[in-house]
């Protein structure tokens, strides 16, 4: 047997969980993964504190069951740790959106413009930026800057346009986008908001404009997670990828939470909803035990190109709101 392949009858659960203590490894994984990754994790988060939590973790592997961007940022933050990726192709549409090279034609055609630019993107594009943000940090970090400051917001449009009205700027904004959340209904979330009058719709912001008037709560997917907490609402509808709903289920088993329709919805003919991630789906708890038997797949880059990356995620650390009750961490050096 190789270390790709896995025994007939194997307790993956049991071996996971061997594995993580032989190794002193550590399993952060994003709200959107599989219900049993979530399960097996040592911490669920949104980016940044998922974030946080790489930059501060002792464990001598980091396993990161989110997407590609997130497990660079881990190794960018804590470069001393192995950082393993359950699925290599786990990607981003958004990082896809946007190619180093035409970033910098960009920021070089806009000269007198600091660059903002969203966590979801390739190191290469973090390493040209001027700060980094995420949903949950993104307008705090706006606030700080100079009004007169020009700015270049990347690469997801609507996150951008969001932040624009929210905070009276005019940032110039790539043109990229979500392929989940720009998948969502219009029309259906009306439908349901007719069915069930007292819910509550909660939208995460790269969901485009029409999607987000219909919201009563805006936020990342932490946010998210706390609104629907503290809200007294019963019912809601939730407008981001529906894996989300587990952690909901679990901590409020006494509200009922609705996924948001897409436009193409096949849940109905028994396929695959087109409001998950699919880059999310690539992780599976068999590849979570892999890449723990075998130390891959591997997140290495160049040291110069990750000591160029962290200058940004290191102005967005200092420059976030901290965590109720915490200090918020310095990457390491
Ligand atoms: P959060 O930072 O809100 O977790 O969002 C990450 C993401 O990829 C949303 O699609
Ligand atoms: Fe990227 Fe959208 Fe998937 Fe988030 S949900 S990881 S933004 S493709």
């Amino acid at each position: 047997m190789t270390e790709t392949e896995i025994a007939p009858g194997l307790d993956l659960i049991a071996e996971i969980n061997r594995l993580r203590r032989e190794k002193n490894a550590v399993i952060l994984a994003h709200y959107y993964q599989d219900y049993e990754i979530q399960d097996i994790a040592d911490f669920v988060g949104d980016s940044l504190d998922l974030s946080r939590k790489a930059a501060t973790t002792d464990a001598d592997v980091i396993v990161f069951c989110g997407v590609r961007f997130m497990a660079e940022v881990a190794k960018i933050v804590n470069p001393k740790r192995t950082v393993l990726l359950p699925d290599a192709a786990a990607g981003c549409s958004l990082e896809e959106a946007c190619g180093a090279d035409e970033f910098k034609r960009w920021r070089d055609e806009h000269p007198d413009h600091i660059s903002l630019t969203y966590i979801n993107c390739s190191a290469e594009v973090k390493a040209l930026s001027d700060i980094i943000v995420t949903s949950s940090n993104a307008e705090a970090i706006i606030r700080q800057l100079p009004e007169d400051q020009p700015i270049l917001f990347a690469p997801d449009r609507h996150l951008g346009a969001y932040l624009n009205k929210k905070t009276g700027r005019d940032m110039v904004l790539w043109p990229g986008a979500c392929i989940v959340h720009e998948e969502f209904s219009e029309e259906r979330i009306l439908q349901l908001k007719a069915e069930h009058p007292d819910a509550l719709v909660t939208a995460h912001p790269e969901c485009p404009d029409a999607i987000l008037d219909l919201a009563d709560h805006v936020g990342s997917t932490r946010a998210i997670l706390d609104f629907v907490a503290t809200s007294d609402a019963a019912t809601f509808i939730i407008a981001t990828e529906p894996h989300i709903i587990h952690q909901m289920q679990k901590s409020h088993p006494d509200k009922t939470f609705i996924p948001a329709p897409g436009v193409k919805d096949m849940r109905a003919e028994g396929g695959c909803p087109c409001t998950h991630c699919p880059y999310m789906a690539l992780n599976t708890l068999e590849k979570l035990y892999l890449a723990l038997a075998g130390g891959a797949p591997r997140i290495e880059m160049p040291e110069q190109l990750r000591a160029r990356a962290l200058k940004p995620i290191q102005r967005m650390l200092d420059m976030s709101p901290p965590p109720k009750g915490k200090v918020a961490p310095r990457a390491a050096e």
